[in-house]
């Protein structure tokens, strides 16, 4: 057994435990109430879930077991040479034991996933039958699914795997998995804008900056973006598309490739994370428009104006859970300062914020006028010259795979049920207002 699952093994059991005593003796506690107005409207932060490994707070943003990410900026572990900006191995290393990793224990993790990072040839040959012109997410999320034939936890439960080793399994495919996927995604990229393919694997660099060398960047500042990058896209609660997805298909006893691909699929809608590539689609439509150059804050304003009358939603903006600007918004922001200074559209992106939140507020309809980490993302890659933005989502989606995954472990060894909430029909909503309110049936 690695390191890794042992500490792992040694954390699960006492916790299985401790729950199934909170729900024998306090599981009548009330939590939260439901009301006609969650249930109609997408049952925004009502309380329905498990998560162990982040919790969002509307106004401060992300905490992963507890850190935000400026204390991770500063503690997580950084690579061995010239490491400025957090491994993300780091990242997955703290959701899933709940403490923060040292040095060693990070380098450990980077040589596993190099260990376990081959793609079998068939995914490969499956994603070159596919068209150039399939979404880079199409393609992520098939990919994905291909790969299932290597599925531990699908094979030993073919052959009658005992409950309790169901968590095991799972460990050895989500671990398969987040080893495969930088070389999955970078293949995709290299097929599809190139018609080449990645470089050889570099086994001596960590995770992140492997991806980037693969992807086929040597720009050391790259690779501290995609450090950085694939950190503070790991993870948001477990309610949002892609986590809940993950946990949702999970419970069905579906492993890790099914699991992982169907939140890939909800990553890929455009309130979600395809909003990252609606962005710069969206900066770089408004510089066309205005025949290149900076725009003003008056032309920025009127092309806001513009978007709205459309009837679309201004891309990067807005949140489901958050009331404040996403703290992994000012992390790049921050990265802009410390590593690249001045550059045309990261501009634009500081005078949208200066613009968008006063509109959005104005219609008193938007509950957060403010931009989330896609109204950033988009303009750092294009800087170190990666300019294909219909690729920018499965950037995310490699990153995603660290929390849901840490998650879906924890899923397995706390015996987390098959999700089945109850639904009911507006005509029964409308029976239930008359005998609360007491009056007429509307
Ligand atoms: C993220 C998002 C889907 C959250 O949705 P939500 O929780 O339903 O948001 P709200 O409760 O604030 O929505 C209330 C209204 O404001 C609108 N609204 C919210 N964000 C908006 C935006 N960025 N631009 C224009 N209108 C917006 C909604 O479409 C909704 O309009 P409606 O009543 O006419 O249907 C939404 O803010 C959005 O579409 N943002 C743009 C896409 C994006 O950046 N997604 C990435 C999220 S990390």
């Amino acid at each position: 057994m690695d390191k890794l699952k042992q500490k792992f093994a040694e954390k699960a059991a006492p916790m299985a435990a401790e729950i199934k005593t909170i729900i024998k003796e306090h599981g009548d506690v009330v939590l939260g109430d439901i009301t006609i107005d969650k249930v109609y409207g997408g049952m925004k932060s009502m309380i329905g879930m498990v998560t162990e490994t982040s919790k969002l707070d509307a106004v401060e943003g992300i905490r992963f077991r507890g850190y935000n990410i400026t204390e991770l900026r500063e503690k997580l572990p950084k690579a061995k040479i010239n490491g400025k900006e957090p491994l993300p191995e780091g990242i997955f290393y703290l959701m899933l034991i709940g403490e923060l990793p040292t040095p060693e224990q990070v380098y450990e993790l980077s040589d596993e996933w190099a260990k376990r990072s081959a793609v079998p040839q068939h995914v490969y040959n499956m994603l070159d039958s596919l068209p150039k012109n399939v979404h880079p997410m199409t393609q992520f999320s098939m990919a994905i699914l291909a790969l299932r034939t290597e599925s531990v936890f699908s094979a030993s439960y073919d052959k009658g795997l005992n409950k309790k080793d169901y968590w095991d399994a799972t460990y050895e495919d989500a671990m398969n998995l987040i080893a495969r996927l930088p070389r999955i995604a970078a293949y995709i990229y290299r097929r599809t804008y190139f018609n080449d393919k990645p470089a050889e694997p570099d086994p001596t660099l960590d995770w992140a900056a492997n991806f980037a060398h693969m992807l086929g960047f040597s720009n050391n500042d790259f690779k501290r973006l995609m450090r950085l990058y694939l950190t503070i896209h790991a993870d948001h609660e477990g309610g949002n598309v892609s986590a809940h997805a993950t946990h949702l298909v999970g419970s069905a006893l579906s492993d890790v490739y099914y699991s992982f691909s169907a939140a890939m699929n909800g990553l890929a809608g455009p309130l979600h994370g395809l909003a990252n590539q609606e962005v710069v689609k969206w900066i770089l439509q408004l510089r066309e428009e205005l025949g290149g150059g900076l725009p003003t804050k008056k032309q920025i304003e009127d092309y806001v104006y513009k978007t709205l009358a459309q009837g679309k939603v201004i891309p990067g903006y807005g949140h489901a859970v958050l009331r404040q600007t996403d703290p992994r918004f000012t992390a790049q922001q921050e990265f802009v300062k410390r590593y690249i200074g001045q550059d045309d559209l990261c501009d634009i992106v500081n005078l949208v914020y200066e613009v968008v939140p006063p509109i959005l507020e104005a219609t008193g309809k938007v509950k957060n006028p403010w931009p989330n980490v896609d109204a950033h993302s988009g303009v750092l890659l294009i800087h170190y010259g990666m300019t294909e933005y219909d690729f920018y989502t499965v950037l995310f989606g490699v990153s995603r795979a660290l929390g849901v995954l840490a998650q879906l472990i924890w899923d397995r060894a706390l015996s987390h049920p098959i999700e089945r909430p109850g639904s009911v029909t507006t005509e029964w909503i409308k029976n239930k207002i008359a005998s609360v309110k007491g009056t007429a049936k509307a």
